[in-house]
């Protein structure tokens, strides 16, 4: 590509980052798609939008999570423009042998057998939001549904009270923030990088200090299990039990939120859609996963290239950032028949809204099964909701959600 191409390939990127398009950014995904990889020599990044090349970097053997394999980071480093890090980062951004081994440590947790065993509890919450939503006469879905059981579940796993969600749910919402590609978009730092430091460093000590109360007074929770795998035989270190569960407890709030709200929305959009999951709860699944092709909770994933590297027929230096447009990869004609339209008679299409290799997510069945029970309950008790205002979206980007979706039940 051309310097004026690149400029282009930016240019459409910065309008991803402007929140005017955060309600319907498809159209742009689907401009930048028509373009194929877009490269961008002096961000030292390639931007891949369809299905065949997002697919093909998840697959690469080479493709890194650890973002100081990138070459951007190494040269801030090298000129002390970043200072080293700090923390340790969660495992999805390490690469083996950390990344294998602190992904068992967690995986136990989140096994189907494990998540399966939840559904009569997950059942229990979901009915008790929405008593208290019939009550009202009308709800916010994302306050009263959408958000309250995703948080209470990953709470109750954890073992985090949730009497103090209110602390640090602000917190949360700052971290999952941090995920924009907004320095390697625009060139510059993060202009609220300070703040979310700040929710960041906020969130560990809150951990920590849980950590410790565990270790006094363990309890059946998975940070009692990870300070038992810790003092059992060294497979974890203090830091780590803390950068786990950070990882666990954002990752628990900010992604099941959106899939149920996503799937709300476009069902609220075409009603017929809301009245046929009310009648035969069995369609919850496809409901699911088509929200989860069509309108992604995760829109966008990175990648550093761990060795030079070829994707279709692109070159990447070692070094370089692959951004992945997921939701774009998703909608892309050459995969999928009516890409662009939701339907509930798809034929169980592959999709890469939970990721692909070594870092899918593991959170994937509990988040398939709340999302399930929620709609198909939801729209069974309220056969007759509608939309009772437009939507209202968080500035995300990559973690693109709604914050609020008013309906009359
Ligand atoms: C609809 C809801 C969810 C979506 C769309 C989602 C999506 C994703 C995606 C795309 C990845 C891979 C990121 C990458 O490859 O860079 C991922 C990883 C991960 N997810 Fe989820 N997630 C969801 C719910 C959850 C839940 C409920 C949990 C658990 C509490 C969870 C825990 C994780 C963890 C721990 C990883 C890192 C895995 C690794 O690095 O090995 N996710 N998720």
């Amino acid at each position: 590509m051309t310097s004026d191409g690149a400029t282009d390939a930016r240019l459409l990127l910065m309008q991803l980052l402007d929140p005017a398009n955060r309600a319907d950014p498809y159209p742009l995904f689907a401009r930048i798609r028509r373009l194929g990889p877009l490269s961008m020599p002096e961000s030292r990044m390639t931007v891949f939008s369809s299905f065949a090349d997002c697919d093909a970097v998840l697959r690469h053997p080479q493709s890194c999570s650890d973002s100081m394999k990138s070459s951007v980071v190494q040269q801030h480093l090298a000129s002390g423009a970043m200072p080293p890090r700090g923390n340790t980062p969660g495992f999805l951004f390490l690469d083996p042998p950390d990344h294998t081994r602190l992904r068992k440590l967690a995986q136990q947790a989140f096994a189907p057998r494990v998540v399966r065993a939840l559904e009569p509890e997950i059942d229990a919450m979901v009915d008790r939001l929405l008593d208290a939503m019939a009550e009202v006469g009308s709800a916010d879905l994302i306050a009263d549904l959408a958000y309250p059981l995703p948080v209470a579940v990953i709470c109750r796993l954890l073992g985090v009270p949730v009497r103090d969600e209110p602390r640090f749910s602000s917190a949360a919402a700052l971290v999952a923030q941090a995920l924009d590609p907004i320095m390697s978009i625009t060139g510059a730092p993060d202009p609220q990088a300070d703040v979310r430091l700040q929710a960041g460093a906020w969130l560990r000590e809150y951990l920590g200090e849980l950590v410790e109360r565990r270790r006094a007074e363990p309890e059946e929770d998975l940070i009692s299990a990870l300070i038992a795998a810790e003092e059992d035989g060294d497979q974890l270190t203090a830091d780590e039990i803390v950068a786990t569960c950070n990882l666990l407890l954002i990752a628990g709030h900010e992604t099941t939120v959106n899939l149920i709200a996503n799937a709300a929305q476009e069902m609220l959009r075409t009603p017929a859609h809301w009245a046929a999951l009310a009648a035969d709860p069995s369609l919850a699944a496809s409901i699911v996963e088509e929200t989860l092709r069509f309108d992604p909770p995760v829109q966008l994933v990175m990648r550093i290239a761990g060795a030079d590297l070829r994707i279709g027929a692109i070159d990447i230096p070692r070094g370089d950032t692959m951004l992945l447009l997921l939701a774009a990869a998703q909608r892309d004609p050459a995969m999928y028949d009516r890409a662009g339209e939701f339907r509930l008679d798809r034929e169980s299409a592959r999709h890469l809204s939970f990721g692909l290799g070594p870092h899918f997510c593991l959170g994937a069945p509990l988040a398939r099964l709340e999302a399930r029970l929620a709609l198909a309950k939801l729209t069974a008790r309220f056969p007759k909701a509608r939309l009772n205002a437009d939507p209202v979206y968080k500035p995300n980007v990559t973690l693109r959600g709604l914050a609020t979706l008013s309906v009359a039940l």
